[in-house]
């Protein structure tokens, strides 16, 4: 037996280095296509000419149809923030006339928008609270609401009000002010959760935010796509740190991010979570059995990666020196810090590697030489069947798109590595100009209800639906 005693001792690794300098980003409008961008060099002669006739022809399609120049935004990003050595990653978003900006944690994993209200007075920390009778243009639903997660609950009631985020509005988004959180769900400076999941998961009954963007065609292209950074291996990180990036209607805007190609594969059925089936997966090469037909939520809410009881024993039994972890820690591995562990899953054509310092999610102690596995045994009762969180996300730069319904990944560049556990400024909650605004579409019908009973640890924000 193992005693586990601190739960976030981190690794006592050097590191040196600055952030890498940025390369000059692509812009490419329209769809995100899986193609490598590849530079010339001009000619200076046939751009000077080309720009020329460009801007006449732009001139006299503004002149015959009597528009004004368009200069509606339709690309946006918002900074995340890394929060607990990778265990969380939150961005930003404004709510309310005035505006008012809010830390949210960012979860592909659930479809609600909440933020503490300012009625749950200490309970909710000293995170900032929405006060809805200081906006002009809030709307009280009167319904109430109540949400449970892997890790806690939050209760309150729906509302309406201008909600803000990377440059889009959308005027009149429905969301949960809640008054009562459990205990740990959130911690400071965070106020709430901006579900990135599909309407049909939706506990509120409300379309989530993202797709009310994409689904009015607010976006370039209809997806948005998700950089995450690493920090748990990095000696003297603090919490935070900077976390990466949310894009919203491109994955070219920030093309320094990723390199060759995005492998886009369509989800299965009635999108709700971001799933995918996985296909396969190997440990120190060896392939584990998974159960065909076999589907992976995409969740940047989860800290870790939970699968089949049944699998995640075969994964440890390549391990040699590994054990079931007991206590709290049921459901978890430890295995000899030693160890340097390759797993490889695979979507579709693509193989993904996680790094041996996401599978090594923490030293059970920060003296010991036993570590804490990143996978754990999941017990659902209906798919998905595995649980893809930030130990897999950091290593990939993730697209979610909306139409087709898919999930892309793509190799991360240099830039985007350099940016692993370097320091460096953890953005602050800012509300950016507004460029394009959209109306939210009428409540979402729930299409159908998923139930699961995700008891895992660090099952951090993947919702639960009851019935
Ligand atoms: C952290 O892990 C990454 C990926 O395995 C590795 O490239 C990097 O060198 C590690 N950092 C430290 C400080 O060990
Ligand atoms: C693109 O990424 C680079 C490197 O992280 C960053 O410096 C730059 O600000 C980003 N640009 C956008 C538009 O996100
Ligand atoms: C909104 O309505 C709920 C339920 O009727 C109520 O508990 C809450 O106090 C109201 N909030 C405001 C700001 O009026
Ligand atoms: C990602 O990088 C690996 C290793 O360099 C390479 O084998 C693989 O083909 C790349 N995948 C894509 C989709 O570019
Ligand atoms: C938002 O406003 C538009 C236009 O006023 C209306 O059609 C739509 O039903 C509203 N959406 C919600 C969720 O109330």
């Amino acid at each position: 037996m193992i005693p586990i005693l601190s739960l976030l001792s981190l690794f006592a690794l050097s590191t040196t280095g600055t952030f890498g300098a940025p390369t000059e980003a692509a812009t490419i409008a329209g769809q995100c296509q899986s193609i490598p961008l590849l530079r010339r060099n001009p000619s200076p002669y046939d751009i000077g000419r080309l720009g020329a006739l460009a801007k006449r022809q732009r001139d006299n399609v503004i002149l015959k149809y009597g528009g004004q120049t368009k200069q509606r935004r339709s690309t946006g990003y918002n900074s995340i923030v890394d929060q607990q050595f990778d265990s969380s990653y939150y961005g930003t978003l404004a709510i309310g006339t005035p505006a008012e900006s809010f830390d949210v944690i960012l979860d592909t994993g659930s479809s609600d928008l909440w933020v503490t209200g300012s009625s749950c007075g200490t309970a909710c920390g000293t995170s900032a609270t929405l006060n809805p009778s200081s906006s002009s243009t809030f709307q009280n639903l009167t319904t109430p609401f109540s949400i449970k997660y892997g890790s806690g609950n939050a209760e309150g009631y729906l509302g309406q009000d201008v909600v803000q985020m990377a440059g889009f509005s959308v005027s009149n988004q429905s969301f949960a002010v809640v008054d009562l959180v459990s205990d740990g769900l959130l911690t400071s400076p965070m106020s709430g959760l901006l579900g990135l999941a599909w309407s049909s998961l939706a506990k509120s009954q409300q379309t989530p935010f993202w797709q009310t963007l994409a689904a009015s065609n607010a976006w370039d292209s209809p997806l948005f796509a998700v950089q995450l950074t690493r920090y748990s291996n990095a000696s003297n990180a603090k919490t935070p740190e900077p976390g990466g990036v949310l894009n919203m209607g491109t994955c070219y805007t920030n093309s320094s991010l990723y390199t060759g190609s995005i492998e886009y594969i369509d989800i299965p059925g009635t999108p709700s979570y971001w799933y995918l089936p996985l296909d396969s997966l190997t440990v120190q090469g060896n392939s584990i059995t998974i159960t065909s037909g076999t589907t992976a939520a995409i969740d940047t809410g989860t800290t870790n990666i939970g699968g089949p009881a049944s699998s995640i024993q075969a994964i440890y039994a390549n391990i040699p020196d590994s054990q079931p972890a007991t206590g709290e820690w049921e459901g978890y591995y430890t295995y000899p810090c030693s160890t340097t562990v390759n797993v490889e899953l695979s979507f579709g054509e693509s193989t993904w590697s996680i790094s041996p310092a996401d599978f090594a999610f923490s030293r059970i102690t920060s003296t010991s030489t036993e570590c804490l596995g990143a996978f754990f045994e999941l017990t659902t009762d209906t798919d998905p069947a595995w649980i893809i969180g930030d130990a897999f996300l950091k290593n990939v730069y993730s697209v979610f798109r909306y139409n087709p319904a898919s999930v892309g990944f793509a190799n991360l560049s240099s830039v985007a590595i350099a940016e692993n556990g370097v320091g460096g400024t953890v953005p602050s909650a800012t509300i950016g100009a507004v460029s394009a605004t959209v109306v939210s579409t009428s409540t979402a019908p729930r299409s159908y209800a998923l139930s699961t009973s995700l008891s895992a640890l660090f099952l951090t924000f993947s919702a639960i639906i009851l019935l």
